[in-house]
């Protein structure tokens, strides 16, 4: 017996479940997306060649895997002379597991080119995932109402530590951070911004290779180096607007943040 299935039904079904918060849906047996990420990576793995292209950056038990997609990563974004150029790349790049963990599409950037701060957060979720940019969903919105209050909406260029959204939301791993660092690093070079703003614990940590919490780290200022040691840049953490959202009452402390940010990016640069 055939079951015909009305396609106005399912449609609906699914916009009932996807009202209710419903974003993923989960077969009854478990599936390791991590192995199949890591056969995938293993099986476009590539020669040595390019890993000894440069300095290694320091992940712990980085795996021969993950320090081929760093080498590959920096392969790519080195060859990128453009934003455009480095979001076509970032797309096209098979290195990170998070690409086969169920993510739509690749999410890179917003904002000019040129801005002179760039604020970089933690991951994409469901929001950006299904919209392509980043902080696009309620925290996204906190946020560009921070940044208008701070005077700062067009002068920032806003990306993420990975590019690919972590299944359920979780915090992307270290490695996965430093699979996609070259990539970030890049931005950083083509954009040229004067300074920092790690948006949330796993950006902070990531990009100051620290250890300690996102309340202890924010609103100091530290010193971003490139892997290179050739580009530096100062960096000031701050909470993550989701927390904010969770936790209004921390609203005051991003805020002073901001005016600790701005009052630096508004004072005249002294001629060298
Ligand atoms: N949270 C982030 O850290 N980045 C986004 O792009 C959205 C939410």
């Amino acid at each position: 017996m055939s079951l015909a299935v009305d396609p106005r039904a399912v449609e609906s079904l699914l916009a009932f479940w996807a009202d209710a918060g419903v974003d993923a849906t989960y077969s009854d047996a478990p599936i390791d997306r991590l192995a199949e990420g890591a056969a995938l990576l293993r099986a476009k793995s590539q020669p040595a060649a390019v890993v000894a292209a440069a300095r290694p950056i320091l992940v712990s038990n980085a795996s021969p895997d993950v320090s081929t997609a760093i080498a590959q990563a920096r392969a790519a974004a080195a060859a990128c002379h453009d934003l455009e150029a480095l979001a076509a790349a970032i797309a096209a790049f098979d290195g990170c597991s998070l690409k086969t963990q169920g993510a739509r599409q690749a999410v890179v950037s917003r904002g000019p080119g040129d801005a002179p701060l760039m604020i970089i957060g933690e991951c994409p979720g469901p929001d950006e995932d299904a919209q392509g940019q980043p902080f696009v969903g309620r925290a996204g919105q906190l946020l560009d109402r921070m940044l208008k209050a701070s005077g700062l909406t067009d002068r920032v260029f806003i990306t993420n530590t990975v590019f690919w959204r972590p299944p359920g939301n979780r915090t992307p791993t270290p490695q996965e951070q430093a699979v996609c660092a070259p990539f970030l690093e890049r931005a950083i070079a083509l954009v040229n911004p004067r300074m920092l703003l790690l948006i949330g614990g796993a950006s902070a940590k990531a990009m100051l290779k620290r250890d300690e919490g996102i309340l202890s780290l924010r609103g100091r200022w530290f010193e971003w180096t490139s892997s290179d040691g050739a580009r530096e840049l100062p960096a000031l953490p701050t909470l993550h607007p989701a927390f904010l959202l969770r936790q209004p009452a921390a609203k005051k402390k991003a805020w002073q943040d901001l005016l600790t940010l701005t009052e630096r990016l508004d004072r005249p640069e002294r001629p060298h």
